[in-house]
């Protein structure tokens, strides 16, 4: 996630700049590829910023001695909309450099915004949503600062921590926050706005928290908080007692738990810019970055997805989704197999790459042999800029923001999102979904975050039956179709971060060899979310059952059957069964979790592995 800092030092012989930049390092760990600042000097906004590592930014400005003012917002961002460079790199500004802009989010009507501000003669130099800020704070701006930014915040559609500068106001600095967490502090010597405590807590361990649709004003030796009609609003200070490393955590333990409790947010941020209309009237889907007409849609005879891990997992499941919905045969292939078995890509064939870092080598080969081949490969990648973002000739991106835990969850689940827009949108185009399915679908896809808070509620419940499990040897995961892609994920959530072995089985399939593993005691976590394949699956716990199994099942809420056969049952609430995967994943991410957790290991560094393969 893209980072903010702002100061306005209460003496004009304060610096900005510097605490900035310390502000800025603190956040590093949130993941970036550019930063910038805007100071101001007495006279006029000076704007720095430059590509890579904030030490650049650091020897670019001599370490903010060469930007003096007592005034100043920086950031360091995470690629969202527009790639990697200098000129897409916070902060934005109108075109005569007096309005000067800062932002952590996403504003999805950007696109309708700027054609409307092109139309009126606006100049634009980047291929952010965030410079289109900066010119309709110029548009609305008559001298008052906040009446503009109400009138633009208005206007604006989407997520957003904004930090705002007007070089004819410079005795204020201006915040506003929808959706994207931004605080403000305050100490003797001058007012501070960040997207997260670590970044002042050296300052100040008194803080404002914004909720969604204010506005600060702050001053030297002020602050002022108001509602988007500008009526003033009063707010209380919190004290931050943690440390700064609990607090990169946001007070998770783990960077992993805090990711999880973030995917809520993620698949908002991977579903909402692509849904075109009105929140309650949604027309269609709209996923621009596929740079596929409908006929080139139309046109697909057979998908071929490859990944590694996690995002073969997710791969998995969207194969069953992508042939369920929109009748298009899908091959599902480990990239590491794909790149040496000469696959045959038949006329029509389109080839999906799954990779949340963008760098994983197998994964590469993959998309550079079926492009040497002459097919069009689309790649779901989560870091802006990677190389295999680049390579692709087309690239869905998964907004999940950067995930620093090794084992994968918020972008898994934003994986799992776009897989369900991209199926929704080929059956769609291919005249196989009417609009009452479509729109059945877009209600159970928009209730998925708050189903998952739902289940992330139930964590004290899910550690308290992990506890029983520190010690095993061996816990199988099975399930039929969709639960089993399920189960090769949760199984793998186990194994990478508590270190136990663990299988995941298509629960068919046990009976010809697996099942003379299972002994008295063994935990079989038992899958289901298919009706159609519920008494097929109750049928194989029965299997396990007799050989001495312990059966914890993951089922819909309403298969009470389950509850007679198990032993442990979680419930998930009810969705459109191709979307359950993104339900169901949770109990299991909390499972491997707590045991991970429970038997002492690293959870967010596990033993051997790396957060991106970028070797064979
Ligand atoms: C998943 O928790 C692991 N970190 C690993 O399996 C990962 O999914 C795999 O290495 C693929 O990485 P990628 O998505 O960055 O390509």
């Amino acid at each position: 996630m893209c980072g903010i800092v702002g100061y306005i030092g209460k003496e004009l012989s304060a610096q900005a700049a510097p605490i900035i930049l310390d502000g800025l390092a603190k956040l590093e760990y949130r993941g970036y590829d550019s930063a910038g600042m805007a100071i101001y000097d007495g006279e006029k906004i000076n704007t720095r910023k430059a590509i890579g590592r904030l030490k650049i930014l650091e020897n670019l400005t001599r370490g903010g001695e060469d930007m003096p003012g007592a005034a100043g917002i920086g950031h360091t961002r995470w690629a969202s909309h527009g790639a990697p460079s200098d000129i897409n790199a916070h902060p934005h500004t109108n075109a005569a450099g007096t309005i000067a802009v800062v932002h952590n989010g996403i504003i999805e009507n950007y696109i309708s915004l700027k054609k409307k501000l092109a139309n009126k003669g606006f100049q634009f130099v980047s291929e952010t949503d965030t410079e289109v800020l900066a010119h309709l704070l110029e548009y609305y701006y008559k001298g008052n600062p906040l009446e503009a930014i109400t009138k633009v915040l208005h206007r604006v559609e989407g997520a957003y921590a904004l930090g705002i500068m007007f070089a004819d106001h410079p005795e204020e600095i201006y915040a506003a926050r929808k959706d994207s967490p931004l605080i403000v502090g305050q100490n003797e010597s001058g007012s501070f706005i960040a997207s997260d405590v670590p970044a002042i807590l050296k300052y100040t361990r008194t803080v404002y928290y914004m909720d969604n649709q204010e506005v600060a004003a702050l001053r030297g030796d002020g602050l002022r908080f108001y509602s988007l009609d500008e009526e003033e609003v009063e707010k209380e200070p919190v004290t931050i007692d943690w440390d700064s490393d609990a607090a990169e955590k946001a007070g998770y333990e783990h960077f992993m738990l805090k990711e999880m409790y973030e995917q809520p947010k993620t698949i908002i941020d991977t579903i909402s810019p692509r849904l075109q209309g009105t929140k309650g009237n949604v027309s269609d889907i709209v996923i621009e970055e596929l740079h596929m007409t409908d006929e080139e849609l139309r046109a697909v005879q057979k998908i071929h997805i490859v990944a590694c891990g996690s995002a073969y997992h997710a791969g998995v499941t969207g194969k069953y989704v992508l042939e369920g919905l929109a009748r298009i045969p899908v091959e599902v292939d480990l990239a590491s197999e794909f790149r040496y078995r000469n696959p045959i890509l038949g006329e029509g064939s389109l080839v999906i790459v799954i990779s949340q870092s963008g760098e994983t080598a197998d994964t590469m080969a993959a998309l550079r042999d079926s492009k040497a081949k002459g097919y069009k490969v689309l790649g779901i990648v989560n870091v802006v800029g990677s190389s295999i973002a680049r390579e692709a000739d087309a690239c869905l991106y998964t907004w999940a923001g950067p995930e620093i835990a090794v084992a994968t969850t918020k972008a898994y689940s934003a994986q799992l999102a776009a897989l369900y827009l991209l199926a929704m949108k080929f059956a769609r185009v291919r005249g196989l979904m009417s609009d009452e399915v479509f729109a059945g679908l877009l209600a159970d896809l928009r209730r998925l975050p708050d189903q998952i808070e739902l289940l992330l509620a139930q964590k004290q419940s899910i550690q308290h039956f992990a506890n029983r499990y520190l010690g095993a040897r061996d816990i199988f995961f099975i399930g039929r179709g969709i639960d089993y892609a399920i189960s090769l994920e949760g199984s793998l959530k186990l194994k990478e971060i508590s270190y136990i072995h663990s299988e995941a089985y298509a629960a068919g399939e046990l009976k010809h060899g697996t099942i003379s593993l299972i002994e008295d005691g063994t935990l079989v976590v038992a899958v289901s979310t298919q009706p159609e394949l519920y008494q097929k699956t109750i049928s194989n716990i029965q299997e396990v059952k007799a050989r001495g199994a312990f059966v914890m099942a993951v089922t819909n809420e309403e298969n009470k059957a389950m509850e007679k056969v198990s032993d442990y049952v979680v419930s998930i609430p009810e969705t459109n069964p191709y979307f359950a995967n993104s339900l169901a994943i949770i109990p299991l991410q909390l499972f491997a979790y707590y045991v991970a957790v429970g038997r002492g290991c690293d959870v967010d560094k596990p033993r051997n592995l790396a957060k991106s393969v970028t070797i064979e």
